[in-house]
């Protein structure tokens, strides 16, 4: 076993706004950290913005500020998101930080000095959005990037070059000899195809004049350095390359790149031949993932399908959210995102499976054993059975995440708390009760609890609060239930018999799904509200005044708004419904509501209303509407909800 682990991301261009792309890889990478970590390594993460090039030059330009200015104010998105989304990362680095720019100056002086880079002629295209030169040959239709299909620039200038051929036959060597280097196989493959086509030095630098946002070259003020070879050195100077040997050495040494497959050609032969020339041993692996795929197209802002990872954490929550990521693509495939999946996935593994089994065990535990935990009898085979299952389940799930398939360790895990659901139904522990064989009761309550407290702390890495809350409702406290290791994960009788369980909501509530909700909006009209709350009991939706309770993390998941209704009129041929077009701060909705017996179109227009913005959009009598308004009902009375005096903008979040 290594005992250290450096796992990296990409650095994101500061400019993009995050996407569910760039929120799978940096949660993939903090789960593979979390996860090492958990196996007894020295585990660290490093992430950051790529903050330099022509593209931030450009927007800063359009917005009238500096450029630094500009980025300053974009990477606090990425900073957000990831603190949101509960990435334990050890380091953030911003290329345009001193710390970054000292070592890439070093850097280029040095392979100046040594003649690894020269002065010539670039003649050649430019991609800005992808920040590539390509030469003639590799572009489509003409002039179109390789990569993105967009127009490229033609550029003739005096750049500097680095002698990137020269290790040509080195690397394709490198690769052939050192198996698992580039993972998956097939991407090795790629590598070496693109190798064994003419490897031309790269072109490093740009003219000042026209581009000065970038890192001055030491040996030519006149020149800015390439934003590529300026980013890939963040690896290292990020962990003391240059200042702190021993930390540098430490991580290098256990050094795996974690990239998407469009990025691969960059790191797999700029980075290596740079690393070589730098005289650095190669990391240990570089892993391309495949891209998420909005129902099977591809996710652009062009086509307007990018899923933003701040939606999905208001549906599903961060730590489901991280779960049906990880589990929903394996790495190095491309994988299709639609809502729906996701809430299936949800509802099956996390709602039904897991919350199931936490709550029968925990509710019989209060119920039968005044909440404390019994002390086992003697163990039968079908105990035993889940016992072995819960015990061995540790090791497949390392060895998955050590090639590379999380999703499938966490299937196996999952997998324990299906069997342990099936354990339930055959020793049928509310039989046991009636029969008052509490002895035996004693000793399925205790194996279910215990294969509770494995699977959650091999699951924690993954979902860390909600896996926190599942451990301490089993009893423990606070420390025990977040420090989470492989011995007690492979050892059974941990839990202390005694100990007191806790009652609690719903840890997981059922979300409906896409055609549920249709059928349930129409329901949610207030005059079928009988049949809305028969249908909630029979799908478990969480009822605010109901008998379940939700958290106030839950109950803000549901964004209430004032919303002004601009335009009304009666849906024809459906005497209860208004169809109106109202106004949500800058945005402009459809609704459909079940009120038009209470009000007319004309007593509706310029009302200021309560919506309910996140609501996912549903189709009413074919209509769509984007959103819920808010109304009372008592007998035939309706009344809507409305903001007590004032004359209040819409928009503003109620709550
Ligand atoms: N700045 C460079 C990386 C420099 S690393 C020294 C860059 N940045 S990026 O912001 O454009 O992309 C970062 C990562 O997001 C890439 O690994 C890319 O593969 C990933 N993704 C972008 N869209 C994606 C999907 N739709 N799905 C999965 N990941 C995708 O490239």
């Amino acid at each position: 076993m290594a005992e250290n682990y450096y796992i990296t991301t990409p650095i994101y261009y500061v400019n993009d706004k995050p996407h569910i792309g760039h929120s799978y890889t940096t949660v993939l990478a903090d789960i593979l950290c979390r996860y090492h970590a958990l196996f007894g390594e020295n585990a660290y993460m490093l992430t950051g913005t790529d903050e330099h090039g022509q593209k931030v030059e450009k927007a800063a330009a359009a917005r009238g500020m500096a450029p630094i200015e500009h980025c300053n104010e974009m990477v606090v998105r990425f900073q957000e998101l990831w603190k949101k989304l509960g990435i334990n990362n050890n380091d953030f680095i911003r290329t345009t930080e001193e710390r970054h720019k000292k070592i890439v100056c070093a850097i280029l002086q040095d392979l100046y000095d040594r003649d690894l880079i020269y002065k010539s002629k670039y003649v050649g295209h430019y991609c800005v959005p992808c920040e590539r030169y390509f030469t003639e040959k590799d572009l489509l239709e003409g002039n179109l990037c390789p990569d993105c299909n967009r127009p490229t620039n033609r550029l003739e200038e005096d750049s500097y070059f680095f002698r990137m051929s020269q290790y040509k036959e080195w690397l394709i060597e490198y690769i052939n000899s050192h198996p698992g280097f580039i993972q998956p196989d097939f991407r090795a493959n790629e590598t070496l195809g693109f190798l064994r086509k003419e490897l031309t030095d790269l072109c490093i630098s740009r003219p000042k004049s026209r581009l000065s946002w970038g890192i001055e070259l030491p040996f030519d003020k006149d020149h800015v350095c390439y934003v590529w070879f300026d980013a890939l050195i963040n690896y290292i100077s990020a962990i003391g390359y240059g200042t702190d040997p021993e930390k540098f050495e430490k991580l290098w040494a256990e050094s795996h790149h974690l990239i998407g497959k469009d990025i691969l050609q960059t790191h797999t032969v700029y980075w290596t031949t740079m690393l070589n020339a730098i005289g650095l041993p190669m990391p240990k692996s570089f892993f391309a993932h495949g891209w998420w795929r909005y129902n099977d197209e591809k996710m652009s802002k062009s086509l307007g399908n990018v899923v933003n990872p701040m939606d999905m954490i208001a549906v599903f929550g961060v730590d489901a959210f991280r779960y049906c990521l990880i589990t929903g693509m394996v790495p190095g495939q491309d994988a299709s995102f639609t809502n729906d999946s996701f809430i299936k996935r949800y509802n099956s593994d996390l709602a039904n499976d897991l919350g199931n089994m936490l709550s029968r065990a925990v509710k019989m535990t209060i119920k039968y054993f005044d909440g404390k935990l019994p002390a086992p009898g003697a163990y039968e085979d079908v105990d035993k059975e889940l016992m072995d299952q819960a015990l061995a389940v540790a090791t497949s799930l390392r060895e998955n995440v050590e090639q590379m398939r999380p999703d499938r360790g966490v299937e196996d895990v999952i997998n324990v708390i299906r069997s342990a659901n099936r354990y339930m139904e055959k020793t049928a522990p509310w039989t046991l009760a009636k029969q008052g064989n509490m002895e035996r009761l004693a000793t399925v309550l205790y194996t279910a609890s215990e294969t509770l407290r494995i699977v959650s702390g091999l699951l924690f890495p993954v979902m860390p609060e909600k896996m926190k809350e599942l451990r301490m409702t089993l009893g423990m406290n606070e420390t025990e239930a977040t420090q989470v290791n492989t011995e007690r994960l492979s050892r059974w009788n941990v839990l202390v018999p005694g100990s007191t369980v806790k009652d609690i909501a719903a840890l997981f509530p059922r979300i409906m799904p896409q055609e549920e909700t249709a059928k349930a909006e129409t329901e949610k009209a207030p005059v079928k509200q009988e049949k809305k709350e028969k249908k909630e009991k029979k799908t478990e939706t969480v009822a605010v005044g109901g008998d379940e309770i939700v958290t106030i993390d839950e109950f803000f998941r549901t964004q209430l708004k004032t919303a002004k209704v601009l335009e009304a009129e009666k849906v024809e041929g459906a005497d209860k419904l208004l169809k109106m077009k109202i106004e949500v701060g800058t945005e402009q909705r459809q609704l459909i509501a079940g009120i038009a017996k209470a009000y007319t179109p004309e007593q509706m227009i310029g009302r200021t209303i309560i919506i309910v913005a996140n609501l996912k959009p549903a189709k009413i009598r074919g209509i769509e509407s984007q959103g819920m308004l808010l109304a009372v009902k008592s007998g035939d009375t309706l009344k809507l909800i409305s903001v007590d005096g004032g004359d209040f903008p819409s928009g503003c979040p109620v709550g």
